[in-house]
């Protein structure tokens, strides 16, 4: 269950349906995978559950005042303040930046045949890059190495087995390592941070200068919400690209279509243009590609929050102090509400009834839903449509076999052994 949860997942609902408590005593879990159930525990206050519980070991690494390890006045704080950071002014603002860095990713490939390339880190590497030049500002752009770099050894370790995470305060072994490159994560903020301070004008678009003038956060506060926000915002995204390359390479007629899309809308490389929200808003193969393959693979397979109290979920009761772990993986995958579930076919967006609309808006849910949604769904979303176009456009691509790889990764769901392509660029 905590090293490849998918097979798992799937068998439970098979065997027992929508709500399946498992473990005992302390250890008591649910699962809860069915859409109704799912959008029950969004539509509840928050007030009902926990993130800041016994089994979250996120805070090791984003640090305790992390909105993603807290709860009650202090996340609402926390949160409102990095929400004003992501207003729409600001992310429409990153548009061309972010075709400006699948350019630069593209053109970095070999220039003539074709190659064998994983696409995955080339990929990783472009998002990492959007994501430092998106909170950072431009001028922090040639450390987007670096905050990788001190973000691998974290990641790794939580993905490491519960049993070699167990807590213990010394400066020795895996967790040792990960707090020293937290502090030279936070080494590398403090400066980006001086250099705000000592900024004459504004930069616009930098979500860091949000939070340095934000008068309600603590120094300890902003740090722990960047590293949050680098965390949560780069791998999830990553891994999300890397299935959507799976999905449409297997799928050559759907590369066809957004290749004929972006061409009508973003143009060829170096063409004058105004890439804004309205050239995002017309790659409408792109939003679907996008929709379809976080429908089938969401970057959390489970996620979990705690119960702050007895809960009735949809006739289900759930006891106070069991953990919930919820599903968009089998939300996603629901047969009452997706036809033919495992088949990848962005068209089923298309053309729906009204019933089917309200059922496959409950039931998509890789984001989640309620007041701890996920707070960088947009710019993930825009992310990835743009990237996705822009791929299409400029790339030929064949996968190595006919069939999609398996996954792994338990924090973070990305296809087993990369994206192997045959690539070459297009004439
Ligand atoms: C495809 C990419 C992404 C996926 C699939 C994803 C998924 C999720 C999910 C499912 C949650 C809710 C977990 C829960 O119910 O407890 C969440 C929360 C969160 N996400 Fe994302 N995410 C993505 C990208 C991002 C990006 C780009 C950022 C940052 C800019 C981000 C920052 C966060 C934060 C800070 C939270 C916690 C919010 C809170 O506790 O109030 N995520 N994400």
């Amino acid at each position: 269950m905590f090293s490849d949860p998918q097979p798992v997942l799937d068998e439970l609902r098979a065997d027992y349906g929508p709500v399946v408590g498992l473990g005992f005593g302390p250890a008591r879990m649910a699962i809860v995978g069915g859409p109704a159930e799912v959008r029950s525990l969004f539509t509840r206050p928050v007030e009902d559950f926990r993130w800041n519980h016994k089994f979250n070991a996120l805070a090791v690494v984003v640090g305790k005042q992390s909105m993603i390890t807290s709860d009650g006045d202090d996340w609402a704080r926390r949160r409102g303040a990095v929400q004003t950071a992501f207003s729409r002014r600001r992310l429409n603002g990153w548009i061309p930046m972010i075709i400006e860095q699948a350019d630069a990713a593209i053109d970095a490939l070999p220039a003539d045949g074709r190659h064998q390339v994983d696409l995955y880190p080339v990929g990783r590497a472009a998002i990492l890059e959007i994501v430092v030049r998106a909170f950072f500002g431009a001028s922090m752009a040639d450390k987007a190495e670096r905050f990788g770099d001190l973000m691998q050894r974290p990641q790794d370790y939580l993905e490491l087995p519960a049993w070699k995470q167990v807590p213990h305060p010394f400066p020795i072994g895996t967790r040792g390592r990960v707090r020293a490159d937290r502090r030279a994560f936070d080494d590398l903020v403090r400066e980006a941070m001086g250099a705000i301070r000592d900024r004459p004008s504004p930069d616009p678009d930098d979500v860091l200068e949000v939070l340095v003038h934000d008068e309600t956060l603590s120094e300890q506060e902003i740090l722990d919400q960047v590293n949050t926000l680098v965390g949560a915002g780069f791998d999830t995204t990553a891994a999300s690209l890397a299935w959507m390359l799976w999905c449409c390479g297997l799928a050559p007629d759907i590369w066809a279509a957004l290749r004929d899309e972006a061409d009508l809308v973003l143009g060829a490389p170096g063409e004058e243009r105004v890439f804004d929200h309205t050239a995002l808003n017309r790659l409408e193969v792109a939003d679907r590609v996008v929709k379809e393959t976080l429908r089938l693979h969401p970057a959390g397979v489970i996620s979990p929050r705690e119960a702050a109290r007895d809960l009735d979920i949809a006739g289900h009761t759930i006891a106070k102090g069991t953990l919930i772990l919820w599903s968009a993986h089998l939300a996603g995958r629901d047969p009452d509400v997706w036809d033919d579930p495992v088949r990848f076919d962005p068209d089923r967006f298309l053309d729906m009834t009204e019933d089917q609309r309200t059922a496959a808006d409950a039931a998509w849910v890789p984001f989640g839903g309620g007041r701890r949604n996920c707070i960088g769904f947009a710019l993930a979303q825009m992310e990835l449509t743009l990237l996705i176009a822009r791929l299409a456009q400029r790339l030929d691509i064949t996968p190595p076999t006919s069939g999609k790889p398996g996954p792994v990764g338990m924090v973070v769901n990305r296809p087993k052994g990369g994206v192997p392509f045959e690539v070459s660029r297009r004439n």
